[in-house]
């Protein structure tokens, strides 16, 4: 019963007999093992022994599971079939492993390096059958190990991989078909060139990469997890580079095998249902075939069709690509320049072919863009390992290929590109008329520094002028991902505002000159000269600019977003309770008597308004937005524009309508936001059913009733200290006055709110009743609180 048992479990052996087996692991040179008779490891997971599979005459010595024996793992004599059942193994005196037919002829023969004096030959619990001294069980004494020459099967502690001194490859060979263990057309193996990365391919062709090893994983097999049957590690050394993985638990079968059809298939065993589960497989789909897109090509499974260019490509062939034919992959838009290029980021990509990398441990990204940098032929680099936030460095030197998008999982890439094309794509994105507008202010620039610098008439002259730290575009770039929209703020007055992380892990905010604003690089020049030169704790911080093609300036990033986010939202209002809007409203006041008067220039803002204050993490005030700012002289009060610009609601009569401005405007404006804190209401187009006034109409009429309270937002009724909030309604009130005269300057703003002194009695406000007429010309036009310009001829 047992005998047939053990007979009907061996199905593909011609013949199988379980009674002859002594359970015995190792043969010493006086011992053989015949054809019917195995070797068992001692832990019984392993069995060796003869097999035939499909063809019963071709007899093959091999390696099986135990409980499994149709899974053979390893085969000796794959190329040379032994005739019929006549096979014999034995150790030889000098050490080597010899499989003899019949006649007693050599079949296949392992080769011992070196003789030593008592050979035996075991097979070990891992499934290695190994030649060793029987005095030594040291595997690094091995003579001899079937661990070394794997055929299509990968167990646990086997090593797929090189050996650098000798240069032995150890990979894997598919059979020819599941009835044939003769070398089939695929292998698996380790490409040492450039960083390594593990090759599938049909004869000389590649069919799939790993990509190379992030420190993770392969970054061509984002699946491949921490997971509870198996661990997995890639060896880089000086001796050895090679992958391997282990089991977790002992009672745990799980192999990785390449199949006949060149699928690279990872099974595990299940006792319940007595079958092998397929755990994880590859290729796995179209973009997973090697170079599916060609060069510069991104394959992405969910798109359709799969393949496009990577951004700043063409289809090298257009009619090819548009057929479907993507083997000639893509070109560069733009032709590099060397030492003009930036680098881009791309993100979530399987990285390229690394055959042509190289490769530094100990590098990290910055060093690894610097070189890069230095080297024409260098077209992208990436990080080596992305694990505890990135280290080592990867370069590339030829055409990047074999690239994939995945929609999570995969890497930062950083492509060399044409600093020509950061600023094409960016122009496209806003309208190909800021280009050449920015182009022509560079020239008449260069001009301008030429007739005053007969000299030294470079345009890097410009960047003396300024105490502040200059940031590469490319970095900016790499910074907010390439000015992705998912990292834009919001829209300025002046352009876009992106939110980035410097390589430091430094957020910053960055605001992106736009260039269809008339008022582009002159305002953009006043703010850097004015920030960079004021520091106070409700300003915002600027941090640094950029003056290439795109003008950036880099400021420190406040959490919190803008005051108007909060006081117009109906339920972000709610945040703001009383003392934190009274605190608002002097954080304000105090920053604006520091540009009026404190810092050494003297500025006026000229855009005091809810969106210019952003809140940082404690909801104080940072002011914000200086590009409409004026210096004036020390003894110069107010000055005339012929230009008008700043926001309707906040901007005061004489100089909406004469275009005189002083620091009392800027008071005007404070005022409004004021009444704006306390209200929750906007000025512009406020709406009120009794009368037609504005906010500030309104406020001033409640004021006259007695009925200043009225005005409160009804959300801060309960937090509200009712003597604070009629001191900042009446502060409010005296600051939009008509006249500009009778407004108190900022220092006196700050005096009256810190402290109970009387305070006289407000005028009649400027524009209280007017939906004014500029207002009504603009307002169907413009989006809200945008920041206007008035020409006057
Ligand atoms: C043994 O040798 C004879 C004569 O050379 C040959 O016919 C026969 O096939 C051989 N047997 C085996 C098992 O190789
Ligand atoms: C292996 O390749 C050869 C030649 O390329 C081909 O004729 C044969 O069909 C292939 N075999 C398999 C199993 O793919
Ligand atoms: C890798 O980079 C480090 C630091 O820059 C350097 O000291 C080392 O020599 C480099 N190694 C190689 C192999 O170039
Ligand atoms: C650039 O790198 C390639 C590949 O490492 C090297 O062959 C070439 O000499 C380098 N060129 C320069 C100018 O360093």
């Amino acid at each position: 019963m047992k005998a047939f048992a053990a007979l009907s479990m061996c199905l593909v052996l011609f013949s199988c007999n379980a009674l002859l087996s002594n359970a015995l692991d190792t043969i010493a040179t006086d011992q053989s093992i015949r054809d019917g008779e195995n070797l068992l490891s001692a832990g019984g997971t392993f069995e060796l022994g003869f097999f035939s599979a499909g063809d019963p005459r071709k007899r093959y010595l091999g390696i099986w599971y135990k409980k499994i024996a149709t899974t053979i793992v390893w085969v000796a004599n794959r190329v040379a079939p032994l005739a019929d059942a006549s096979g014999t193994l034995r150790v030889t005196t000098h050490g080597s492993l010899v499989l003899l037919d019949g006649n007693g002829s050599d079949i296949w023969l392992s080769n011992a390096p070196i003789p030593v004096r008592n050979p035996v030959a075991q097979l070990l619990d891992s499934g290695n059958l190994v030649v060793r001294d029987a005095e030594g069980s040291d595997p690094n004494t091995f003579l001899w190990q079937s661990f070394d020459y794997p055929t299509d099967t990968l167990v646990a502690g086997m090593k797929l991989g090189r050996n650098r001194r000798s240069g032995f490859n150890h990979h894997l060979t598919s059979w020819k078909s599941i009835n044939d263990p003769s070398p089939g057309n695929f292998t698996f193996q380790l490409d040492p060139n450039g960083y390594p990365q593990e090759l599938l391919k049909q004869g000389s062709d590649i069919k799939f990469s790993t990509g190379p090893w992030n420190g993770l994983r392969w970054s061509g097999i984002p699946n491949l997890n921490p997971n509870p049957y198996y661990s997995y590690e890639f060896v880089l050394n000086e001796e050895e580079m090679y992958y391997r993985y282990e089991l977790l638990n002992s009672w745990v079968i799980s192999r990785m095998i390449l199949m006949p059809n060149g699928m690279l298939q990872r099974f595990t065993w299940i006792d319940r249902t007595q079958g092998w589960t397929l755990y994880i497989s590859c290729p796995i789909d179209q973009c997973d075939n090697y170079a599916s897109c060609g060069a510069y090509g991104s394959c992405r499974v969910d798109t359709s069709p799969v393949c496009r260019c990577l951004k700043g490509f063409v289809p090298r062939f257009s009619q090819e690509w548009d057929i479907l034919d993507w083997s000639n992959g893509c070109v560069r838009r733009n032709a590099l320049d060397c030492e003009k290029d930036i680098f881009v980021k791309y993100s979530r990509l399987k990285l390229p072919d690394t055959r042509s990398s190289w490769f530094n441990e100990s590098m990290n990204l910055q060093e690894c863009e610097v070189v890069c940098m230095k080297n024409c032929s260098c077209m992208a680099y990436s990080n080596l390992d992305i694990r505890n936030g990135g280290s080592g460095c990867l370069l590339w030197f030829d055409k990047l290929i074999d690239i994939r998008e995945y929609s999570d999982y995969g890497q930062d890439l950083y492509i060399r590109m044409a600093k020509h094309e950061l600023v094409m794509g960016l122009a496209v994105s806003f309208g190909s008329v800021f280009l050449i507008l920015v182009l022509t202010i560079r020239v008449l620039q260069c001009k301008k520094k030429k007739m005053k610098l007969p000299e030294g008439d470079s345009c890097e002259n410009q960047k003396e002028d300024l105490e502040l730290p200059l940031f590469d575009l490319s970095t900016v770039a790499i910074a907010t991902n390439y000015f992705s929209s998912d990292n834009k703020l919001g829209e300025g007055g002046f352009g876009p505002v992106y939110k980035g992380v410097l390589r430091g892990g430094q957020i910053i905010a960055v605001k992106m000159l736009s260039k269809n604003s008339r008022q582009g690089l002159h305002e953009f020049k006043n703010e850097v000269l004015y920030v960079s030169k004021l520091q106070h704790r409700n300003l915002v911080k600027l941090l640094g600019c950029c003056i290439e093609e795109e003008k950036l300036l880099i400021y420190e990033f406040v959490p919190n977003r803008s005051l108007d986010s909060f006081l117009f939202d109906p339920t972000q209002r709610e945040q703001l309770d009383w003392s934190t809007r009274f605190n608002i409203i002097n954080g304000i006041a105090r920053g604006l008597l520091y540009l009026h008067q404190d810092s050494r220039l003297r500025i006026i803002h000229r855009d005091i308004k809810a969106n210019n204050v952003l809140l940082d993490c404690e909801m104080n005030p940072k002011i914000s937005d200086f590009g409409l700012a004026k210096s004036f002289a020390g003894n110069e009060t107010q000055a005339n524009t012929n230009r008008v610009v700043g926001t309707y609601g906040y901007m005061s009569p004489e100089y909406a309508l004469d275009g005189v401005f002083s620091t009392k405007s800027d008071v005007f404006s404070y005022g409004v936001l004021v009444l704006e804190i306390v209200s929750g209401k906007r000025n512009r187009g406020f709406r009120h059913p009794d009368h037609d006034h504005n906010l500030l109409g309104h406020a001033w009429r409640l004021f006259t009733e007695g009925r200043s309270m009225q005005l409160l937002d009804q959300l801060v009724e309960n937090s509200c200290s009712t003597s604070e909030a009629l001191r900042s309604i009446h502060i409010g009130l005296l600051c939009v006055q008509r006249c500009p005269d009778d407004r108190p300057s900022m220092s006196t703003v700050v005096m009256m709110l810190g402290s109970d002194i009387e305070l006289p009695l407000p005028k009649e406000p400027g524009f209280f009743n007017e939906r004014n007429l500029l207002q009504e010309n603009t307002s169907q036009s413009q989006p809200n609180e945008m920041t206007m310009t008035v020409l006057y001829a």
